[in-house]
């Protein structure tokens, strides 16, 4: 199967120039946002919303460089929420390393986190156009939204499955969404941000839906993040919705209790439920069908390899195991 890194082989030059972008516009005068910046940039991740970027600035045939920065400032968002979320879901594992909160302490993670999203800012004025400004601006305080509206569901056992589709939107998807619009709007093609911001944002939602089901089922080495964490958090996402509405009485105790208390002393248990009442199937099922859709926005787009790579990148979503 075709994986991100051979998608992004397509797009390599410019890929390339947006890490010299990333990694010039981490420096600072201060060594300690330099250090935790560099610390978890280095840590690699799979620098997919910027590749989205390219892919799309690429599909639309852009000839200017301003691409390079708009994937940079996405990444660096993207990168401020993950400090920050690491935080509040005091999570100890990122990119299969230590995260920067268990090696640095929560205060510094918080403050260049919010060193990323102010220097994201000073690159969007740089950018100079009104339309980036207002979906980035827009885009940020969506994704801020989504997590306190995610922390209001914790330890809430009555969350529904419209209240996390609510969550994974804001938190997630926006950013996506935002992304593959972005080319759009640099190339001057106000008929496709539509599609575009549509193809991102229910990549996006097949993104986070398999991101919830890889936190029950996959490897933590592969993943690079602890399993179980989500359950630690007492966070109820729809793998553990739904085997809630599907399992036994003694079941739907047994997670009603999780989600109220957090903790991982039940982590084989609800794993075991969560496989018995096909949670998984389920919430793959979902991502590949909001995967399905994200490639029939593409219809609209010149047929190119580019396109074709973006449909791809619907599928890896899905298909992923990290
Ligand atoms: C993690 O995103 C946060 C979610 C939206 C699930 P990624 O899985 O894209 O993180 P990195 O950048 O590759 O580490
Ligand atoms: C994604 O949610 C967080 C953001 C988009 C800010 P998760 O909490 O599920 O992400 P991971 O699993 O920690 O990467
Ligand atoms: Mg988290
Ligand atoms: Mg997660």
């Amino acid at each position: 199967m075709t994986d991100i890194k051979q998608i992004s082989h397509l797009v390599e030059d410019d890929f390339a120039k947006t890490n010299a972008v990333i990694l010039d516009q981490l420096k600072s005068d201060v060594a300690l946002v330099n250090q935790l910046g560099n610390y978890i940039v280095a840590a690699g991740g799979k620098r997919l919303r910027p590749l989205l970027v390219l892919m799309v600035a690429n599909a639309l045939d852009y000839k200017g460089t301003d691409h390079h920065k708009a994937a940079a400032i996405v990444e660096f968002i993207h990168t401020a929420t993950l400090l920050h979320d690491d935080v509040v879901d005091e999570s100890d594992r990122r990119r299969g390393k230590e995260t920067a909160n268990a090696l640095f302490g929560n205060a510094a993670s918080v403050l260049v986190g919010d060193f990323l999203y102010s220097r994201a800012f000073q690159m969007m004025v740089e950018l100079d156009k009104m339309q980036v400004m207002r979906i980035l601006a827009d885009t940020t305080n969506q994704i801020a939204a989504g997590e306190v509206l995610q922390l209001m569901n914790c330890n809430d056992p009555d969350t529904s499955i419209d209240d996390y589709f609510k969550v994974i939107k804001n938190k997630t998807a926006i950013l996506f969404a935002a992304a593959c619009r972005l080319g759009a709007v640099l190339t001057d093609n106000e008929e496709l941000e539509t599609p575009l911001h549509e193809f991102g944002m229910h990549l996006g939602l097949a993104f986070q839906l398999m991101d919830d089901a890889l936190d029950y089922s996959a490897d933590s080495e592969e993943l690079g993040k602890n399993v179980g964490d989500d359950l630690a958090e007492g966070k109820p996402t729809l793998p553990l919705i739904y085997a809630k509405q599907q399992t036994d009485e003694k079941g739907q105790k047994l997670i009603t209790e999780c989600i109220e208390n957090g903790g991982l002393d039940h982590l084989e248990e609800i794993q075991n439920i969560i496989k018995e009442t096909g949670a998984i199937e389920y919430t793959t099922t979902k991502a590949q069908s909001h995967a399905n859709f994200a490639k029939s926005q593409l219809a609209k787009l010149p047929d190119n390899q580019f396109v074709t790579a973006l449909a791809q990148l619907a599928d890896l979503a899905v298909q992923r195991s990290h």
